[in-house]
């Protein structure tokens, strides 16, 4: 199922730049720029907590730097789109720049890399010109603190750069940065460094205005005939983010300069929306964000915008998560109360209904035992409440590996606990068995965060977008 191009890739990062690396792995990004933020060493235990080796700072806030010192994290740091031009412009400022947010936390604090801007072709066209000078200032001032060799400078691109993404194998850059393009994938290749993307499929899905099934979007298997062929490489495409990493090699390879790693460095789905953005929603962010990350490991804040801008988030601020998430690529994320559950539509259909629970007791393997007669779920004895029951059952031991909250339409996520009495739901805080869900033992074991040596394609490096957002802002 993968692509040429991302095997050739995959191969180089082996043998190349990362070598000493977990292999895969998936990182959160940071940003500070949120009301309510946990203090520097909270944030550290909850990335503790979750098993989370690799981090993204969107700028180079000290009280981080200071907390992540001896934490065994890899720490990606940002230059702000706003430093940028002070930077290209004066070489003294890229120094300053590098003592006071690198050179000054490492070794303690393990700095591997230095964002320079975000988006900035896209976001500040103007400051473009002087993007490639602030690059090189920042690796001269390395070099001159003999950095070089730990420290690796990139600068993330988003999709935009493409104009046209799809087939990716005629994937090429908007010719207008020509110019920009070539001396930033030269100066990559130069230093050894590596291509940032930020792949968001929820924005290709959503402009492509129903081209695209959302099963696509979300790495959900599709049937052979609704799969996505690129017509000149007659290639499958399962995921849209497979398409959108395989269109930027291609359009690094038609400017003639390969070997140049890609590491995803955004990428999430929005859990909230407007109404007229119905796709960005709780069911969807989880089913993408745990895809994304069982895809890696088997092979922002107050942004402005649209409300499904502010909601990429995986963490409240004050550490639980959004939904449940699994880091592991298997077992659920270790959090004392998931806070979300799957339970029967108020208006659904009492046949689906029907037909749900017994899917759900039979096939599914939820445990049904609770609602038996006599056992604490079993009144009140209707439809509804049993198959909410057994929905939510089945929903959180599955979730983790692919399981949905659909029932044919009849089911839906909540964040409202519905245990009642002595009637205690699976996920919920009371639960004994909270927290603790075996994923089926068809998938294996998987250690977390990339040590697995059971799993084929598990060498891109990826970090997922999952700043601690202040998600109650709205
Ligand atoms: C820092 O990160 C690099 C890259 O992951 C790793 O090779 C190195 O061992 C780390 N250093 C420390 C002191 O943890
Ligand atoms: C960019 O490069 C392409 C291919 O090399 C060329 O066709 C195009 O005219 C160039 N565009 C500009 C603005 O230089
Ligand atoms: C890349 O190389 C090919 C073959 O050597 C050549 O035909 C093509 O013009 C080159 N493209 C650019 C953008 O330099
Ligand atoms: C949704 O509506 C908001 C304003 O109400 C608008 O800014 C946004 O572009 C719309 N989004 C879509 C996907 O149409
Ligand atoms: C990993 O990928 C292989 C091949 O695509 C697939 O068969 C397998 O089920 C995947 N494993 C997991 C844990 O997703
Ligand atoms: C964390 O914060 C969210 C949002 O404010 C809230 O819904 C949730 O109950 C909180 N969790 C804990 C454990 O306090
Ligand atoms: C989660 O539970 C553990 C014990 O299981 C406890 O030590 C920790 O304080 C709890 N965290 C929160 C945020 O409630
Ligand atoms: C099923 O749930 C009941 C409690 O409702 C519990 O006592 C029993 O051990 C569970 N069975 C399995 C196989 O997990
Ligand atoms: C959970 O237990 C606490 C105390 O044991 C109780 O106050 C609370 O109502 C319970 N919550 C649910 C949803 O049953």
């Amino acid at each position: 199922m993968m692509c040429k191009k991302w095997l050739g890739s995959t191969v180089f990062l082996i043998i190349g730049l990362f070598t000493n690396a977990l292999g895969a792995y998936v990182g959160v990004n940071i940003g500070t720029d949120v009301s309510n933020m946990p203090s520097a060493s909270d944030v550290i235990a909850i990335l503790k907590a979750n098993q989370i080796t690799h981090i993204r700072l969107y700028d180079a806030d000290s009280h981080m730097l200071k907390a992540l010192s001896n934490s065994g994290i890899d720490v990606m740091v940002g230059v702000l789109n706003e430093e940028v031009l002070g930077i290209g412009e004066s070489a003294s400022t890229a120094a300053a720049w590098i003592n006071k947010n690198v050179a000054a936390y490492l070794p303690s604090t393990n700095i591997t890399a230095i964002a320079v801007g975000s988006q900035v072709l896209t976001s500040i066209p103007n400051a473009a010109s002087v993007l490639v000078s602030a690059m090189n200032n920042l690796h001269k001032a390395l070099v001159a603190s003999d950095l070089n060799f730990q420290v690796k400078i990139s600068t993330p691109q988003s999709m935009d750069v493409i104009p046209r993404p799809f087939p990716p194998s005629t994937a090429t850059f908007n010719s207008a940065w020509n110019s920009t393009i070539y001396q930033i994938l030269q100066f990559l290749k130069n230093t050894k460094s590596f291509y940032m993307l930020n792949a968001y499929p929820y924005y290709g899905y959503v402009n492509g205005n129903g081209i695209f099934p959302i099963d696509y979007a979300l790495f959900r298997s599709m049937p052979s005939v609704k799969q996505i062929v690129d017509p000149n490489t007659l290639f499958h495409y399962n995921s849209m983010f497979d398409a959108m990493v395989d269109a930027t090699y291609y359009s690094i390879a038609a400017v003639n300069l390969s070997g140049i790693p890609i590491v995803v460095t955004e990428s999430g789905w929005p859990w909230q929306g407007g109404a007229n953005e119905t796709d960005a929603n709780l069911e969807n962010a989880e089913t993408y964000n745990n895809n994304l990350i069982r895809r890696v490991l088997n092979d922002t804040d107050k942004r402005p915008g649209p409300i499904s801008e502010k909601n990429w988030g995986v963490f409240f601020t004050n550490g639980s998560t959004v939904y449940p998430l699994s880091f592991s690529g298997s077992s659920r994320l270790s959090t004392n109360s998931s806070g979300v559950f799957c339970v029967a539509k108020d208006d659904a259909d009492s046949d689906k209904l029907q037909d749900g629970l017994n899917w759900a007791c039979g096939q599914g393997q939820a445990n049904c035992s609770a609602i038996q007669p006599g056992q604490p779920c079993y009144l009140p004895n209707n439809i509804k409440s049993h198959a909410s029951y057994a929905f939510n059952d089945y929903y959180q031991r599955m979730h983790s590996v692919g399981g949905t909250c659909n029932f044919d339409g009849a089911a839906t996520t909540t964040s409202k606990d519905p245990s009642y009495g002595s009637c205690i739901y699976a996920g919920s805080s009371n639960s004994s068995t909270s927290g603790r869900f075996m994923p089926p033992a068809a998938f294996g074991p998987v250690s977390p965060l990339g040590g697995s040596t059971t799993l084929p394609v598990s060498r891109i490096q990826f970090l997922i977008s999952a700043a601690f957002l202040a998600l109650f802002l709205l």
